[in-house]
């Protein structure tokens, strides 16, 4: 019995490592909300206009609403489009658009993660309670 101790020991510094490792990639994961008004203003914005006649804007919602609104993932309520936000900051989706959209072609290699995080920081940063309520204009 006494051999499977170096093995515990073996199991349980992997395990510490890994768990270090996965906090290092979690927090380096830094949201940019330049990148976000950028992505949100081209590609967001351009369809709500194109669809609606009017953009929706980051201050049109409280930064709470926002928040659980991303966390939800829904979206569209009227069935027209993807009832997921998240689709439309998928690289599956900014590849479909690419040859038309500008922001969709120069943030294309960046993970799906990180264009989500972006986003979300512009949104909350420019929701109407936040300290720099933002349009879209
Ligand atoms: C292909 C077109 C299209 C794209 C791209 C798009 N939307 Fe929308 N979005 C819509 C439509 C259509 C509605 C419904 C508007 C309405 O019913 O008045 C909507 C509604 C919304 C709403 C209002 C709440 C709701 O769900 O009805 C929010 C917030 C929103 N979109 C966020 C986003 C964000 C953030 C992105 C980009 C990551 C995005 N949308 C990309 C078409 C789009």
């Amino acid at each position: 019995m006494g051999s499977s101790k170096p093995f515990l020991a073996g199991f349980t510094l992997a395990a510490l490592l890994f768990s270090v490792i996965g906090d290092a990639f979690a927090a380096d994961i830094k949201a940019n909300k330049k990148r976000g008004q950028v992505y949100y203003r081209m590609v967001c914005t351009a369809c709500h206009v194109d669809m609606t006649g009017s953009s929706i804007p980051p201050s049109g919602f409280t930064m709470a609403e926002w928040r659980a609104y991303l966390d939800a993932d829904k979206h569209d309520a009227s069935g027209r489009t993807n009832p997921s936000v998240r689709y439309y900051l998928q690289q599956t989706y900014r590849e479909s658009i690419k040859d038309e959209n500008k922001a969709a072609k120069k943030f294309l290699k960046l993970p799906n993660e990180q264009l989500y995080a972006d986003v979300y920081q512009f949104a909350v940063n420019g929701a109407k309670d936040s300290d720099t309520p933002a349009t879209c204009n």
